[in-house]
């Protein structure tokens, strides 16, 4: 039988913005979605055919980009967004994101919908926000519909992160 055992039932929930054209973005939204469109160009994406850019916008208003480079042993390869962070926190210290754009290209141009971070970047993601505190706005573009998500961590409820590193160690 069941013990009466008091349990709750807690709700997370997020909004986000659908945009379906750029005369519907905000105009640094659009520019950024542009500059990820522009670096899926450049990626290495022999094994799957599906070429990835992304682009970070840091405070200083500078735009950095990465594009997924593949590999022929699969999990070493790396995924747009991931690079296009590691570029920022490499070459632009201190400088930190506050926007982050996802575009993907297949063998028939721009994939219809958006395409969204997969969990190791939105780990990683959030990592960023953390360190510094701010929140990164997704912007990710498909020739359909355009989604604006305020901030990284929504898309990463419930997320492990350095407080669950501080455990008492006996
Ligand atoms: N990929 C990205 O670069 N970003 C995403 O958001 C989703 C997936 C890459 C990884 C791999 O090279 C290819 O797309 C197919 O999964």
């Amino acid at each position: 039988m069941k013990q009466n055992i008091m349990t709750t039932t807690k709700n997370i929930s997020f909004s986000y913005v659908e945009a379906h054209s750029p005369e519907e973005m905000e105009k640094e939204d659009h520019e950024l979605l542009l500059a990820a469109q522009q670096a899926a160009i450049s990626a290495y994406a022999p094994y799957s055919g599906f070429k990835v850019g992304a682009a970070v916008r840091l405070s200083s208003g500078l735009i950095v980009s990465g594009s997924n480079v593949e590999n022929a042993a699969f999990p070493s390869g790396i995924c747009a967004e991931r690079n296009a962070l590691s570029n920022a926190s490499s070459n632009h210290p201190g400088d930190f994101p506050s926007a982050l754009a996802v575009a993907a290209l297949t063998g028939t141009g721009l994939t219809p919908e958006p395409v969204s971070p997969c969990g190791n970047c939105r780990q990683v993601l959030a990592e960023e926000e953390m360190r510094s505190g701010k929140n990164i706005r997704i912007i990710l573009g498909g020739k359909k519909k355009i989604q604006i998500i305020g901030k990284a961590g929504d898309l990463l409820p419930l997320q492990f992160s350095r407080e669950d590193l501080k455990v008492s160690r006996h």
